[in-house]
């Protein structure tokens, strides 16, 4: 197998060749073979300097490319930008190239802006990666559902993935629709009207607006957080109306009696979108996404970076 992609830069997976994705995926395969191993240590990018720029809260993502990158043997710099010279005013580009003049190898980059990752690029040229970028894509959180789909049913070809929740705010909606769609699966997006957007039908998925629909139709379904900070501004009339007519509830699974596959990219709103019980049941491979997460992003970064020797 030749350990190339076609782009320099992960931005998104609009612009990501199916090619590079089953790479990436395969890839990965071999690193979560690595982190059932007693070391999960390897050198493969020893000497290269990774900055992590979250001007954005995250648990999953910040961590997962942290210990990704550190069991590559890479050097690793946390930027977080509530304790930065961001605060004083200073602009991304001024940020970015302030960094960059120390001589980083790569910028895994989280921000609240759509398309500033894709800015970052015309300012250096070191890889970047996005880890979300507003409400735009969070392509290594598809690759990583993408993935534990792989792990879990052998091919993605053909299989049919609804999306349920938030769909318009969601950077998780985007990225899984782009790679699910290239790699051969039906997609159904589910949710309430004012939370699709209008012409989503453009990009090949089909639109519904009953979670029993979507259960019924689907073989595994990605769930995703209504964002409780929007709350305020009436992005749904109330939690409990959301609960009962989308949330995953443990009565609503049992009245189907089917087996479907439960994924949830995390933070979960317990008792909301979705149930503890179902959470936490044999039907949900939310634990297994996060593991393929680590094992996702270490093939990101040996097949951006690495010298494509150690695994040849
Ligand atoms: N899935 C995800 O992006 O989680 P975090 O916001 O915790 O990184």
């Amino acid at each position: 197998m030749s350990h190339k992609l076609t782009i320099k830069h992960l931005l998104g997976l609009e612009n990501v060749p199916a090619s590079d994705m089953r790479k990436i995926i395969d890839v990965g395969f071999i690193f979560r073979e690595i982190l059932e191993r007693p070391i999960k240590k390897i050198p493969t990018l020893n000497g290269k300097n990774i900055v992590n720029m979250f001007f954005e809260n995250s648990t999953r993502t910040r961590i997962s490319f942290e210990l990704a990158e550190k069991r590559l043997s890479a050097d690793v710099t946390n930027f977080s930008a509530s304790s930065s010279s961001v605060n004083k005013g200073e602009s991304l580009r001024d940020t970015v190239q302030n960094l960059l003049s120390m001589k980083l190898d790569c910028i895994v980059m989280r921000h609240p802006i759509p398309g500033s990752c894709y800015q970052v690029t015309n300012y250096v040229d070191s890889v970047v990666i996005n880890a979300g970028d507003g409400s735009h894509e969070h392509p290594t959180q598809a690759l990583l559902d993408l993935m534990s789909l792989k792990e879990k049913f052998g091919s993605i070809n053909k299989l049919k993935v609804a999306i349920v929740g938030d769909i318009i705010h969601s950077r998780v909606a985007l990225s899984n629709i782009y790679g699910l769609i290239k790699l051969g699966a039906d997609v159904m997006v589910c949710g309430p009207p004012h939370l699709i957007q209008r012409g989503i039908e453009d990009l090949g998925v089909k639109v519904s607006y009953d979670v029993n629909q979507a259960i019924e139709w689907a073989d595994a379904i990605n769930i995703l957080r209504i964002q409780r900070e929007r709350m305020g501004v009436g992005i749904i009339p109330s939690i409990r109306e959301y609960r009962k007519s989308f949330g995953i509830t443990k009565e609503r699974m049992l009245s189907h009696k089917k087996e479907l596959v439960i994924m949830h990219p995390g933070p979960i709103n317990r008792g909301v979108e979705l149930d503890g019980e179902i959470a936490d049941s044999e039907q949900a491979i939310i634990l297994d996404q996060v593991l393929n997460g680590v094992a996702v992003r270490m093939s990101i970064l040996y097949l951006l970076l690495g010298n494509n020797e150690l695994l040849s």
